[in-house]
């Protein structure tokens, strides 16, 4: 796996049905009907929703991410209606050293197997593109959906954590591991616009 650079770090990334793209700072507002959904924050915040400045601050740390790394939580959009549907992809977790993989999607959309394309798709350009080395997942152990995915992914089962009083599990994955996994490698190019 050799991380790409340069110019096409700027450029959107594409699956089936879905395009992963950068956040432009009005975009927060398509993210409040599902950052503040109880259904969809059951394992984030134990069901509280978000307020407006959390969302605000949520969609500044993605640009600032992409200035880092060329990467970030991407906003997913549905390519055959073009709705902004939710996100998936690379952030620190908690503000921390960690760069965690993670995924939000709009209840209408869960089960339809969304999340894991996008995070295929994310989890390539996160060791393609941006270089990292290693991520990791974490979610609530009860978050039966979430660990699928992330064992879907190829990450492996790392730790059960305690944090602010939430029973949380960890998962990994080194490059190496990727790179040795069997199954081809997804090798989409971003989208030239
Ligand atoms: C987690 C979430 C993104 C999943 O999205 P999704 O598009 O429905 O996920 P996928 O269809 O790609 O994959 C989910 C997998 O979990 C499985 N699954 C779903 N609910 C499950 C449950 N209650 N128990 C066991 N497995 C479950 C599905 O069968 C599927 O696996 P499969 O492909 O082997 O059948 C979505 O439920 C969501 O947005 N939840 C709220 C936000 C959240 O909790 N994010 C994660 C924080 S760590």
């Amino acid at each position: 796996v050799t991380p790409r650079s340069g110019a096409d770090a700027a450029l959107p990334l594409e699956t089936d049905r879905l395009l992963l793209e950068m956040w432009r700072e009005a975009d927060w507002t398509q993210l409040r009907p599902i950052a503040t959904d109880p259904r969809v924050m059951r394992y984030i915040t134990g069901g509280r929703p978000w307020s407006d400045d959390e969302i605000r601050d949520f969609v500044r740390r993605q640009t600032a991410a992409y200035a880092e790394h060329g990467c970030c939580r991407w906003k997913l959009v549905y390519k055959q209606s073009q709705e902004m549907i939710g996100f998936c992809g690379i952030g620190r977790w908690k503000g921390g050293a960690e760069q965690e993989i993670g995924w939000w999607l709009s209840h209408d959309y869960w089960g339809r197997g969304l999340a894991t394309e996008a995070a295929r798709a994310a989890l390539d350009d996160a060791f393609r593109q941006a270089g990292f080395s290693r991520i990791v997942s974490i979610a609530y152990r009860e978050n039966a959906a979430s660990i699928a995915i992330m064992r879907k992914l190829g990450l492996h089962y790392e730790a059960n954590f305690e944090s602010d009083d939430v029973e949380l599990v960890r998962y990994a994955i080194a490059i190496e591991e990727y790179v040795a996994r069997p199954g081809p490698l997804t090798n989409r190019p971003r989208l030239r616009s």
